[in-house]
């Protein structure tokens, strides 16, 4: 049984391509997003594949509608083994230099891209303890590494709580992990970076394959972590992004 928030946004969405991938796969799905209307569409068009899915109405920075939200899930699929913290804000940002940013702005961002993954895991970590187990992912960003935005440091933040995590629920059979797509066309990656965008022509110079890739390419890696092929893997960033970033 798996929630996945941000997963109701703009159509062609990568939230939308994993909850898609996950009923594919099985799993119950609760579609989580702000965005009811959405939410409802994507789990309607899954039970309308043959799958189970419920939409959720969730305000991810809010522990009230979070419980709420992981409360539907218990109701409806008596449990929840997978959380995978989509939602974020980021065809909404600015290019607000970090000098300049009003603090206000830099809380509600940090408080939405990383605070709202810790509530949403706090929220399950119980759930999967008493289930012996669990899977959590995080949507992180090739925009991470390094950061050079404010949406990069919360990015970046996600992998450090990621990290610490992974390393504290380990022994209890819960892994954390971290997929850090490259330039995704959904559609929401489509109008923060049009083709003729410098960003575009920047990525064209540096990464090894396609500069840019579809939702449905970063499905594979997200069943990967959720699967028993995917048992012994925490607490680390798969980069699902053509050759963008490379680690050593
Ligand atoms: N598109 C890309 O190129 C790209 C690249 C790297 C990482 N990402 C990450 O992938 C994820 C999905 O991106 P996308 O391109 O599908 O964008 P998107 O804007 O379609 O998805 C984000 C979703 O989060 C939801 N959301 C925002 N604030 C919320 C809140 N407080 N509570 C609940 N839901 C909330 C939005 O309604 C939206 O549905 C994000 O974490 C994004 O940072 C995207």
């Amino acid at each position: 049984m798996a929630i996945v928030t941000g997963a109701g946004g703009r159509g062609n969405s990568i939230g939308r391509a994993y909850a898609l991938g996950l009923a594919g796969a099985g799993a119950a799905v609760v579609v989580a997003d702000l965005n009811a209307a959405g939410a409802k569409a994507v789990a309607d068009e899954i039970v309308a594949a043959g799958g189970k899915a419920i939409a959720a109405t969730v305000d991810i920075t809010d522990p009230e509608t979070v419980a709420q939200m992981v409360g539907a899930a218990n109701e409806s699929f008596g449990g929840v083994d997978i959380l995978v913290n989509n939602a974020a804000l980021m065809v909404e940002l600015g290019s607000q230099p970090a000098s300049d940013i009003p603090l206000d702005d830099w809380n509600r961002i940090l408080n939405v891209n990383l605070t709202g993954a810790l509530i949403c895991a706090q929220a399950v970590i119980p759930i999967m303890r008493a289930r012996g187990g669990g899977r959590i992912v995080n949507q992180v960003s090739g925009g991470a590494f390094p950061a050079v935005s404010i949406y990069g440091i919360g990015k970046l933040a996600l992998v450090g709580l990621t990290t610490t995590l992974a390393r504290q629920l380990g022994r209890e059979g819960i892994a954390v992990n971290a997929i850090a797509p490259g330039n995704t066309t959904s559609d929401a990656g489509k109008l923060l970076t049009p083709d003729d965008s410098p960003f575009i022509k920047y990525l064209e110079m540096n990464v090894a394959m396609r500069v840019r890739g579809a939702p449905d390419e970063l499905v594979g890696t997200l069943l990967l972590l959720c699967s028993p092929a995917g048992a012994w893997i925490t607490g680390q960033v798969i980069h699902v992004d053509g050759g963008w970033v490379l680690r050593p």
